[in-house]
């Protein structure tokens, strides 16, 4: 399959046309697959040049032969190119039903371990920009007077992590458009989001406080040393082949506290041996065979 656009460079060799061939797709194709084991298939090549037609006006390239060359020996562009190439759809209260589940049967006994001073952290792994990771702070700290008490007497931490910096950062800006703000319960929105001047809404301190944010590509070395109560990694695996998805979900279990919870997108299943150790308690919803309290 080949792909022509005219990009919309200012003319002279800016404003050519770019073809992107079935062997170039198949380079970007396998570098993909090497740096982040996202799975590209030729039916995506229209996507792939539209998103890549950009990086090639940045660098002056009019062919993708040239730009796969320069991807090849330059991993400053290896890496913008797999961002540039990462879908970052998200909002908030995404699959609502997993945040009633957290809510109903999670919430009480993350409370009862904070309570007895056990520490407590939640796992947004592939978290785009934060809307994940502030529904759950928003379950967590609910919406009554006195709700968010046990945040702050206890050791709660949530962690949110993505391949992509510029998604990373607007977790840490915690700034979201009116538009992004509407489905997130009235409740929580006056209680937690903080309207600006300009129609922006930030989130309140108190919830960006829990929040640490990081770039992670999830197929390096994880950093962390303690295990995971709640682990959401929702619409990430569906880029992966079946190989990394049953890696990366072996990988989630042994991260997961004793009965640790795992949410999954609604497209998405546990294959290989997460299949044996996790069992489903929801639509979606895995917690681990070893019982325990969350
Ligand atoms: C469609 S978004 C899902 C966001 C959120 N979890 C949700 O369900 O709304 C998928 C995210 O996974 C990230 N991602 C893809 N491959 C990744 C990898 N190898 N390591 C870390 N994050 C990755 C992308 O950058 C993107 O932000």
């Amino acid at each position: 399959m080949t792909v022509l656009a005219s990009s919309e460079g200012t003319g002279g060799t800016l404003g050519a046309t770019a073809e992107l061939r079935s062997a170039q797709f198949r380079d970007i194709a396998a570098i993909m697959q090497r740096e982040a084991r996202i799975h590209l298939v030729e039916a995506k090549t229209t996507l792939v040049h539209s998103r890549l037609s950009r990086r090639l006006r940045e660098h002056g390239l009019t062919s993708f032969v040239d730009y796969v060359a320069l991807v090849e020996r330059d991993a400053e562009e290896r890496h913008a190119m797999v961002v540039a190439l990462t879908t970052n759809h998200t909002h908030f209260f995404r699959e609502n039903h997993h945040f009633d589940h957290l809510r109903r049967e999670v919430l009480p006994k993350l409370q009862d371990r904070a309570r007895r001073g056990e520490k407590v952290r939640i796992w947004s792994a592939g978290c785009s920009s934060g809307e994940e990771v502030y529904s759950i702070a928003m379950c967590l700290a609910g919406d009554g007077p006195t709700s968010a008490a046990w945040l702050q007497q206890g050791d709660v931490r949530l962690l949110a992590t993505d391949i992509s910096p510029p998604v990373v950062q607007a977790v840490r800006d915690a700034r979201y458009s009116a538009a992004t703000v509407e489905p997130i319960p009235e409740s929580y929105r006056r209680r937690w989001m903080r309207a600006e001047a300009n129609g922006d809404h930030v989130v309140a301190d108190p919830l960006r406080e829990l929040v640490a944010a990081r770039v992670l590509n999830l197929f390096d070395t994880w950093p962390m040393r303690r295990k995971y109560d709640v682990i959401f990694c929702r619409n990430v695996m569906i880029y992966f082949d079946d190989t990394a998805k049953a890696e990366l979900e072996a990988r989630f279990v042994e991260m997961l506290a004793p009965g640790g919870t795992l949410y999954i997108g609604h497209s998405e299943r546990l294959i290989g041996p997460a299949a044996r150790l996790m069992k489903p308690v929801g639509q979606t919803i895995y917690a681990r065979n070893d019982g325990g309290p969350a």
